[in-house]
């Protein structure tokens, strides 16, 4: 995909999430990675109006060097590119279902998203809560360099979830398959759940590792 086919891309997936609800207002940023840096979303955007001209784009160094000023929670989608080497692209959320698990005390912290069906266990896999910090704080980043690349996706304590894959398709299914069980948890709470079995998570893991 040319550069221009991937400013398109984004345009359009990000569009796509707005309409159906996963981004409201300015909420939510998203990069990719291209072969001389990254292209991201710009700071206070709309994900459902961006302009593909207007894109940022930052070097290899994450210096800006061009379009309008990027997202101020560029330290989270760095920290993901530099301790998970195959990933393409980093999208983040405040979708409601997410970020209400977010919000609650007694989510387990090593396993906010519980393995409810097969494809969050292979599109997202297990998902860290990580302690609340100030959106464009600096420490964000730290606190998902201290996972040291061992998950795909986390979820930011009264915030929402920041989600990677190796490639922004991915990386977009990702986000959504995290949202929906999210929904299905809160729509589940208090009911007698069946979760998968940590062998069935193995299996799935194995088949589908690649897949993400
Ligand atoms: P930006 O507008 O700077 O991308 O920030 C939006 C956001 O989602 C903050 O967490």
């Amino acid at each position: 995909m040319t550069q221009d086919e991937l400013r398109e891309e984004l345009v359009r997936l990000s569009r796509s999430l707005y309409d159906r609800g996963f981004s409201v207002g300015s909420a939510g940023n998203i990069s990719v990675a291209v072969p001389d840096g990254w292209l991201m979303t710009p700071t206070n955007s709309c994900l459902g109006f961006l302009d593909a001209d207007r894109i940022s784009r930052l070097d290899r160094n994450w210096n800006h060097v061009g379009g309008d000023k990027p997202s101020k929670e560029v330290f989270l989608h760095r920290a993901f590119y530099e301790t998970r080497p195959d990933t393409g692209a980093v999208v983040h959320l405040h979708s409601t279902c997410a970020t209400a698990l977010s919000c609650l005390d007694d989510v387990d912290p090593q396993d906010a998203i519980p393995p409810l069906t097969p494809y969050v266990v292979m599109r997202v896999g297990r998902v860290p809560l990580l302690p609340y910090v100030m959106p464009g704080d600096p420490v964000s980043g730290d606190l998902i360099r201290g996972l040291e690349g061992r998950h795909a996706a986390v979820l930011l304590a009264n915030h929402g979830p920041v989600v990677s894959g190796r490639d922004l398709r991915s990386a977009v299914h990702a986000a959504e398959e995290l949202e929906e069980t999210a929904k299905l948890a809160i729509l589940l709470a208090g009911r007698g759940v069946r979760l998968l079995k940590d062998s069935d998570i193995k299996a799935l893991k194995a088949r589908y590792a690649a897949m993400r």
